[in-house]
């Protein structure tokens, strides 16, 4: 049996929390401001994780008091027909967020899509000019992920200053943002990816290790450096270990890092499911009452 040494970082009580706020403030916007922050969802198609993702987004906005509308388009919508919803949601003064479900069906253009959001209401902080202006310093709206994942570190860790960060994958709505972030919180930051030479030494230099690169377990126990914080994005859908379960095609969810032998070394770690998922709706919420702050002129 491998000993525990790492603590659990329960995402729940985290985005719990920051739900608690989120409805505060948009009790206080809609009497004091008479301001009813919305937030448009947009999914394409019937991916199955896509759908559960894209109802508790919906269910949490409405909890949260906030206007919410959800979108459900057909697999074989045309480029044009979503270009036209994204572009009636644009101008649309109830909704101040709106946000695309990705991934979108093969045949649509991700980029086109994202760019035709203005990046007032991009609550999910992928348009070109939001991914700028953080890497700027400037104020913008974050993917709402990586975002999570930082509230994470700060609330367990506290001040991250020059602690060496590892982030493993270099997606746009992940590894990208999140090194950003973790750069401006005075981290000494390293991007690793599938071409990085020795991933595992690279992975052990980490106090904080952020995995984000949708590979079940990838990241074993060795890789990791003893009493580092863990952070796994990763949500991984595989068989049951037990034979007769997996025979029945049960499945389970599993992160990037190998949870159990990660327990034996890390200090800190966010389990999967459990961790970091939570946070994203959170964070989606809270950008929402951002984008709508700054639409009525209310922040800079
Ligand atoms: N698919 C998985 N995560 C996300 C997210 O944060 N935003 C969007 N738009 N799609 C996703």
């Amino acid at each position: 049996m491998t000993e525990t040494t790492a603590r659990i970082i329960d995402g729940r009580v985290h985005a719990e929390r920051l739900l608690t706020r989120v409805k505060t403030e948009v009790a206080r916007l809609k009497t004091e401001r008479g301001l009813q922050p919305g937030l448009a969802v947009v999914l394409v198609g019937d991916d199955p994780a896509s759908q559960g993702y894209v109802k508790s987004k919906g269910e949490q906005s409405l909890a949260a008091g906030m206007h919410s509308v959800t979108h459900r388009l057909p697999a074989d919508t045309r480029q044009e027909d979503l270009l036209r919803l994204v572009g009636e949601l644009d101008v649309d003064p109830l909704i101040h967020g709106i946000l695309v479900q990705l991934p979108l069906p093969k045949h649509l253009d991700e980029s086109a899509v994202i760019a035709a959001i203005s990046p007032d209401k991009d609550v999910d902080g992928l348009s070109v000019i939001n991914a700028g202006r953080l890497v700027a310093g400037l104020p913008s709206l974050v993917a709402c992920t990586p975002t999570g994942c930082l509230i994470l570190l700060r609330e367990t860790l506290g001040d991250l200053t020059g602690k060496r960060a590892v982030v493993v994958g270099r997606s746009l709505l992940v590894g990208k943002p999140i090194a950003q972030l973790l750069l401006a919180a005075d981290c000494t930051v390293t991007m690793a990816h599938s071409r990085t030479v020795d991933l595992p030494s690279v992975c052990r230099e980490a106090d904080i290790l952020v995995a984000a690169v949708g590979r079940p377990r990838m990241i074993r126990g060795d890789w990791i450096k003893p009493g580092a914080c863990v952070i796994d994005v990763g949500i991984n859908r595989v068989p049951f270990d037990n034979p007769e379960q997996a025979a029945a095609g049960k499945t389970k969810i599993v992160g990037d890092v190998h949870y159990k032998e990660a327990l034996g070394v890390a200090g800190w770690i966010t389990p999967a499911p459990g961790g970091v998922g939570p946070m994203t709706v959170a964070v989606l919420l809270q950008n929402t009452i951002t984008a709508a702050k700054r639409q009525a002129g209310m922040v800079a």
